[in-house]
């Protein structure tokens, strides 16, 4: 039986402390039976990996025979993974038996964990925890799969709403390792406790999340699709450049490519929750880009046309041929880091058949190669045009960040060759610039992109924003760094956490690129977080 306990400001604000400071006896889960309420696409996830876990799981859905059909569709699954020899046929059969579907709501009494996976509505699942109160015994514990909604506002009316806590698990369940764990001002820690643990004995990484908009994932991936839309919107490139382009840099789809797969209805609908879930802060705004292809039925995959048409899916960028560069007389790299020693290297093979290396400027304000006066400038934020009307020459390129040489720990000394990589000339730069800068870059080992001269160009200006909003989630107590690296790695799969992104890019740096960003926008939404500037100081 749970006990209302009091909780301090600091408990209430810091989930990690609330967890760490519980006094009640935390519930034990595993082993428990458990009760799956909703035999959708989540319920059945669910209930097929608590019954592999070896508990005892009723099933039950509203819409008569679905939870029958879920279990059906599980014998299916279970039978494929005999097949690939994933499992044992006894394995099989004992995770099968232990899943029951039940007909009415009042055969579950015997839970100790009820596992809601509905329709995602606020009202209905209200309707369905205050009936459940009155089916199950009092220390039942009572866990929502939303992925939107306040776990706080869903458990306001319960008689125990310590009880109530969000386990929110990722598409298909079977297979993605997240769980995060959300706890309201209601939830009992030792509850948030019980789950995370109970989480983890299925073989999940569970990760504690204060209940806000979007939680952890949903809230830090919004601009990994923003920024893409952001581009779109004023033409700066087209979705296979963009794509390319963060495929480059490790993600594992671009975000055009993952719109359409998740679905563009889905996806400006988490958005917009978002957005609506911040009073409207306009740095989660929805895309008139977005709002246009839900309208116009274009939601990708699932419809046949989103920013591709399917099934032939992203068709191959156009290749272009670079000739070698013309012969310079000077060549000097600029700057530290590993990028620059990555120019060194790449100029130095360049250079190598003319019977010359390039020189070195390590004392220098920016990051790039300068070729007889000619700048290709690693982005900070600024525009080409920019440099060339604030430092003089005319001939300004500038590339994107070459993620991949940053983003994990280990420095590689090189780059795959060919790695797709996004520049953009200044206004002024002349017709041999043009072509002379993608050749420079071509010789380097990349290939080159272009895009419009637009700051931040496209991964470094994505990877900041996904770093700006983990950094204000960490300042409001959502999660903690380490919470947020494991949630992005496991719950989007992304190459790297936004704080071991941080680690090898500078607070400083990002919080320039942002402040860039924010002076040519003049908007809300590349405001930087003020425990990005508060670490720039450091
Ligand atoms: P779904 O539509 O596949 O399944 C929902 C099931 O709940 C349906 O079978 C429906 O008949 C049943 N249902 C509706 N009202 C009910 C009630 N009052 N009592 C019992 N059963 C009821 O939906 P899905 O995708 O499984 O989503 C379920 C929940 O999981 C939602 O809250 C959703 O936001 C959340 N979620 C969904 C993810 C996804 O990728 N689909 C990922 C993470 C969370």
């Amino acid at each position: 039986m749970l006990s209302a306990g009091v909780r301090s400001g600091r408990e209430q604000n810091d989930p990690a402390e609330k967890h760490r400071e519980s006094t009640m006896t935390t519930p034990e889960l595993k082993g428990a039976p458990l009760l799956v309420v909703g035999a959708g696409l989540m319920g059945a996830g669910i209930a097929q990996v608590a019954a592999q876990a070896g508990h005892a799981v009723q099933l039950f859905d509203t819409r008569e025979g679905a939870a029958e059909q879920a279990k059906a569709g599980l014998a299916a699954t279970l039978d494929g993974l005999v097949a690939k020899g994933k499992m044992g046929t006894d394995d099989a059969n004992a995770t099968l038996a232990r899943i029951a579907p039940i007909a009415s709501l009042a055969a579950g009494g015997s839970a100790h964990l009820v596992v809601e996976a509905i329709v995602e509505d606020l009202g209905i699942k209200r309707a369905l925890f205050r009936q459940l109160e009155a089916v199950v015994a009092p220390g039942c514990v009572l866990a929502t799969n939303t992925s939107s909604i306040s776990v706080t506002a869903l458990a306001a009316g319960l008689a125990h709403p310590g009880r109530l806590v969000g386990m929110h698990f990722f598409n298909p369940v079977p297979l993605m390792k997240l769980v995060e764990v959300v706890s309201g001002l209601h939830t009992e820690p030792a509850v948030a406790e019980a789950v995370f643990a109970l989480a983890g004995a299925w073989g999940k990484v569970p990760v504690h999340a204060r209940s806000t908009p979007g939680f952890i994932v949903n809230r830090i991936a919004r601009p990994y699709y923003a920024e893409a839309l952001a581009l779109l919107l004023e033409q700066a490139a087209t979705p296979q450049v963009l794509d390319a382009c963060l495929r480059a840099a490790g993600f594992r789809m671009g975000p055009c490519e993952l719109m359409d797969l998740i679905g563009h209805d889905t996806n400006f609908a988490v958005t917009q929750s978002v957005y609506e879930a911040n009073f409207f802060d306009k740095r989660f705004m929805p895309s008139l880009v977005q709002r246009e292809m839900v309208e116009g039925g274009l939601l990708g995959r699932k419809s046949g046309r989103g920013f591709y048409r399917y099934p032939e899916g992203v068709p191959p960028l156009p290749v272009a041929v670079h000739e070698a560069p013309a012969t310079a007389r000077e060549v000097t790299v600029h700057g530290e880091g590993a990028v620059a020693d990555f120019l060194e290297q790449a100029a130095t093979l360049a250079l190598a058949a003319q019977g010359w290396g390039p020189a070195r400027l390590r004392d220098s304000a920016w990051v790039g190669v300068e070729i007889d006066g000619a700048r290709l400038v690693l982005t900070t934020g600024r525009t080409a045009g920019e440099i060339a009307v604030q430092e003089g020459p005319a001939d300004v390129a500038v590339f994107d960040r070459p993620l991949a040489l940053t983003a994990s720990a280990g420095l590689p000394t090189g780059l795959p060759p060919g790695t797709a990589l996004a520049y953009a000339l200044a206004p002024q730069a002349g017709p041999a610039w043009r072509t002379q800068s993608a050749a420079w870059l071509a010789a380097l080992g990349f290939t080159p992109l272009p895009l419009a001269d637009t700051p931040g160009l496209v991964v470094a200006r994505t990877v900041a924003m996904l770093v700006n909003e983990a950094a204000d989630a960490v300042l409001q107590g959502v999660c903690t760094p380490a919470g947020a690296d494991a949630a992005m790695k496991l719950g989007v799969n992304y190459p790297a956490g936004p704080f071991e992104w941080l680690a090898h890019w500078s607070a400083t740096e990002v919080l320039a690129l942002l402040d860039a960003l924010d002076a040519q926008y003049r908007g809300e939404r590349y405001r930087a977080s003020p425990w990005l500037r508060r670490q720039a100081l450091l």
